[in-house]
């Protein structure tokens, strides 16, 4: 459950969530909200889309929702300028739809590879170009592009989103040179294993999946979707995250450095 934030934040500011139906999305959106800025949340289908609005707006602020799926250029642009035509600005802009399955890489399908492809990498690369626009114009805005560690260490079976989202980290510290100077602040969250209905029928479908994941994490726990936003939302904030820019935030319980190999010869009986 997401409260109020005391600090008010996004008071009088406007955010655009792709995949804000569900999972991190959703969470991010509603932290926005309980910031007091507006929110606008685009997705595939309607009816969580309207779920999430009424959850924002029973906090209090405006919401809106943009059917669209993110790899149609052209309607994500149309979504993302209708907002600025409704709401007068845009201040924050989240890539965060994804797809993803796990497939060995002989085995997958250039169709497969185009959607998850299409949706990550060029989906973030429509939606950062058209809220750029905006923000460019109005000399002000934060981005933030939600990947996965194996952007930079790979992992076995994740091919095509490990090559998106490592594009998707390139494309992050280019535009953070590009547009910094220009006011446009551009960065990444980079959740750990996160308890949402998504990622755990793609990525951990069974019991041992489950434990094997959890296995891996020095925390010893799955994160949630809100702990996500948290820190999502203090990279989108430009008073306390100003001087971030082309940065990534893991927030993975240390999971992606524990990859523990030796074992203690102490801890042997
Ligand atoms: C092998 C598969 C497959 C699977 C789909 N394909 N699922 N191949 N194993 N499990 C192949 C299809 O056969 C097809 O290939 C191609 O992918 C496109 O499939 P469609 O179903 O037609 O595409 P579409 O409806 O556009 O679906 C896109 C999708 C889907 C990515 C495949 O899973 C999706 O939209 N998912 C959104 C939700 C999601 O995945 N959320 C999880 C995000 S979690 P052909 O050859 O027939 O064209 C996440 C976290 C990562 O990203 C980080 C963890 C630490």
């Amino acid at each position: 459950m997401i409260e109020k934030s005391p600090l008010a934040e996004f008071a009088g500011q406007v955010a655009v969530v792709t995949g804000g139906g569900s999972g991190i999305g959703r969470a991010i959106a509603m932290r926005y909200a309980a910031g007091g800025g507006t929110v606008v949340v685009i997705g595939r289908r309607q009816e969580p889309l309207e779920e999430s609005a009424r959850m924002i707006e029973s906090l209090g602020v405006t919401a809106g929702v943009a059917s669209c799926d993110v790899r149609d250029a052209d309607a994500l642009t149309a979504a993302i300028d209708g907002v600025v035509a409704e709401h007068g600005r845009i201040d924050a802009m989240v890539n965060n739809a994804a797809g993803n399955f796990v497939s060995p890489a002989e085995n997958l399908s250039p169709g497969g590879w185009r959607a998850v492809v299409d949706i990550v990498l060029n989906g973030t690369f429509y939606g950062t170009r058209a809220a750029g626009r905006h923000m460019l114009e109005a000399g002000q805005g934060a981005i933030l592009n939600v990947i996965a560690s194996y952007a930079w260490h790979g992992h076995p079976g994740t091919v095509h989103s490990a090559a998106a989202k490592g594009g998707v980290l390139a494309m992050t510290r280019t535009l953070a040179a590009e547009w910094g100077g220009r006011g446009v602040r551009v960065n990444c969250v980079s959740p750990g294993p996160t308890e949402t209905e998504g990622a755990g029928a793609a990525l951990w479908p069974t019991e041992a999946d489950r434990a094997r994941v959890l296995g891996s994490v020095p925390a010893g726990r799955f994160t949630t979707p809100e702990e996500v936003a948290e820190s999502a939302s203090f990279l989108l904030d430009s008073k306390r995250a100003g001087y971030i820019n082309g940065d990534v935030l893991s927030v993975d319980g240390g999971q992606w450095l524990g990859k523990a190999i030796y074992s203690d010869s102490s801890a042997r009986s």
